[in-house]
């Protein structure tokens, strides 16, 4: 279980209703929604990413079972697909280090906004470019380079003992090159990193009014979240248009 789990299910809410997970990789989020809430749980991920992996489908299929969640209520789609959800049929999406790796947000956020009931919501966690250290390698900087900078950089700073290497090397038996060359390619092909003010915008020209959250136990206030954003995740909750503007939603 990941340390940000409770803090993600706080800011949800402990109410009940449809809630889809964007991105949910190996189902451990979706699993532990489904032990510790009431929520109704689903989950969707991209064949493209998390399906490359060929045993990944059975060890989802495994958790699922464990904590009884129906199969069908996580889909596989292809990148670019429509969400396998009727419209207006979810009352919350959530993101969890997710939208760094989405390659058309544009899409997604469009997506999100027609599954969405009229009064739903979405909340994402994830890591803007803003970020010093990239989350992946633990390198800085190397989310920000192209690849023969960042092939250097992963290189230089794993010398020096900075950022994930050694706990490959000793966990995984990785050599440096083995190292440089695998996050190269991941953050080069899987990675799509924006900053705070473009995925407003994408999130606005897709019909959903966003707000920028720090992490708890931060005050929830956007420049708050714009200064932390440079060490660590932040959070975007989204609204439809019409609902915030009903709500008075700044
Ligand atoms: C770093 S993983 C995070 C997985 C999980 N949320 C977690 O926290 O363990 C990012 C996930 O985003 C998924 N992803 C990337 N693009 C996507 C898209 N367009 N729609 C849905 N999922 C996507 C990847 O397949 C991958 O499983």
């Amino acid at each position: 279980m990941k340390s940000y789990y409770s803090t993600v299910t706080k800011l949800l809410g402990n109410k009940t209703g449809t809630i889809l997970e964007i991105g949910s990789g190996e189902g451990e989020f979706l699993t532990y929604l489904a032990r510790h809430t009431n929520w109704d749980v689903f989950g969707c991920d991209i064949h493209e990413h998390a399906g490359n992996s060929q045993d990944r489908y059975s060890r989802v299929e495994k958790r699922l079972k464990e904590a009884t969640i129906p199969l069908e209520k996580y889909k596989w789609m292809h990148s670019g697909d429509p969400l396998p959800f009727e419209s207006a049929s979810i009352d919350i999406v959530v993101s969890i280090q997710t939208l760094e790796h989405v390659e058309d947000l544009s899409h997604l956020f469009s997506e999100i906004q027609r599954v969405l009931k009229p009064e739903g919501s979405a909340l994402h966690y994830f890591p803007t470019i803003e970020i010093l250290i990239d989350p992946h390698s633990g390198v800085p900087f190397a989310h920000r380079m192209d690849s023969r900078a960042r092939r250097r950089g992963l290189a230089f700073f794993s010398r020096l003992g900075i950022g994930k290497y050694r706990r490959y090397r000793r966990e995984r038996k990785y050599d440096l090159n083995r190292f440089v060359g695998e996050f190269d390619r991941y953050i080069e092909q899987l990675c799509h990193f924006r900053s705070i003010d473009e995925c407003l915008r994408i999130s606005e020209n897709s019909g959903l009014k966003a707000k920028l959250i720090p992490p708890p136990p931060l005050p929830p206030v956007s420049w708050v979240a714009r200064i932390v954003a440079r060490f660590t995740s932040i959070y975007i909750r989204q609204e439809k248009e019409e609902f915030a503007r009903y709500r008075g939603m700044k």
